[in-house]
């Protein structure tokens, strides 16, 4: 450590990052482009990006995709970056005992997304992973990412039957690494990776835990991330998390963008429903005048139960078009702020 407080190891300061290479100009403005409803890998996207740009796999197959978010991030990274490598992502597309059950409506909309961009270098194999196993050669996956379910069992197994399936150069990462609730058991599937293999954590968006199989086969960039000190690591993992708490961000100021558009939409329907209303009792008062006038001159008490009548339909409707107006005013300032 320096005077000033900078960490002075291999990559310990963002000097060192930068000019060591170890986070390329790419991952700063990686921004994904797919972001479906499943916020829980959206602020690792931009880890996605990275870790493409340092290990430039050759295959990448991932076991766990639902919707596609941690995909499409690594296919637009892939195509971003100039990366030329083959893609698979594997899921039965039914869901499991922590994600729930869903229906064929994710896959159908995930293939209407990902097959005119990425189709031409990924595929979407839907099958058991145990089955997809089968149809790679031993030693010829670069880059894996397991993320099905995050049992114990399930998660060792994944992890040690795709091992021979693993290039020299390969790396594995693992998703939630952190979650202890809820029957998840990757944290302890993680406790012994940690004491077999050259691996570290991301710890942010329940952790992303990224396993060097072998440190000198591996391409220099993740090797001397792996080999360095927690103190030397630390700025790597923070920008990473910046990132993705700017994807977050991004997020969330789309939805209210929409939000606002709809609130404004619903608005403009009410001030049409008033002035319909208006026009309504406008007609039927003078046609009554009319018939008051012409056969019942005297009877004052009907005319002013009308206009009455009249005055509470206005005012309710008044305060409902005030109401949404308001509504409209604070998501806009909220937008805003
Ligand atoms: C946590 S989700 C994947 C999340 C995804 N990576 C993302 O970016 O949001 C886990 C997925 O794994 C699938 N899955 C779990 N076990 C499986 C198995 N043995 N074979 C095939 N698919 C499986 C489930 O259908 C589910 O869609």
């Amino acid at each position: 450590m320096t005077s000033d407080g900078t960490v002075q190891h291999d990559g310990g300061s963002l000097g060192g990052l930068f000019g060591g290479g170890l986070m390329p100009e790419s991952v700063l403005s990686f921004r994904p482009d797919h972001q479906s409803e499943q916020i829980d890998w959206q602020a690792l996207t931009p880890a996605a990006a990275w870790l493409t740009a340092l290990l430039k796999p050759r295959r990448f197959v991932e076991l766990g995709t639902y919707a596609g978010d941690s995909y499409c991030a690594f296919c637009q990274a892939m195509r971003e970056q100039g990366v030329s490598c083959e893609a698979f992502a594997v899921d039965l597309w039914e869901g499991d005992e922590h994600t729930g059950a869903y229906g064929p409506e994710v896959l159908a909309r995930l293939r209407d997304y990902h097959d005119p961009r990425y189709g031409h270098f990924s595929r979407l194999m839907r099958m058991r992973f145990d089955d997809a196993r089968e149809t790679f050669e031993d030693g010829s996956v670069d880059l894996l990412h397991i993320d099905g379910l995050h049992t114990y069992e399930a998660a060792s197994h994944d992890f040690r039957s795709w091992l021979p399936k693993m290039s020299p150069r390969g790396v594995v990462i693992l998703h939630d690494t952190t979650p202890r609730e809820r029957g998840f058991g990757v944290y302890r599937l993680w406790d012994e990776i940690e004491r077999e293999y050259a691996c570290f954590n991301l710890p942010h968006s329940n952790g992303l835990g990224v396993v060097v199989l072998d440190p000198d086969a591996a391409p220099d960039g993740i090797a001397r991330v792996a080999r360095m000190d927690e103190a030397a690591r630390r700025p790597l993992l923070l920008v990473l998390k910046s990132l993705g708490d700017l994807v977050i961000a991004h997020a969330k100021e789309r939805f209210r963008a929409g939000e606002l558009e709809r609130l404004k939409g619903r608005y403009r329907e009410l001030e049409w429903a008033v002035e319909d209303l208006r026009r309504g009792h406008r007609s039927e008062l003078s046609e009554l005048l009319h018939l008051i006038c012409a056969e019942f001159p005297g009877l004052s008490e009907r005319l002013a139960s009308i206009e009455d009548r009249l005055r509470r339909v206005e005012e309710t409707a008044a305060g409902d078009a005030a109401e949404t107006a308001s509504d409209a005013a604070n998501v806009e300032q909220t937008g805003g702020g």
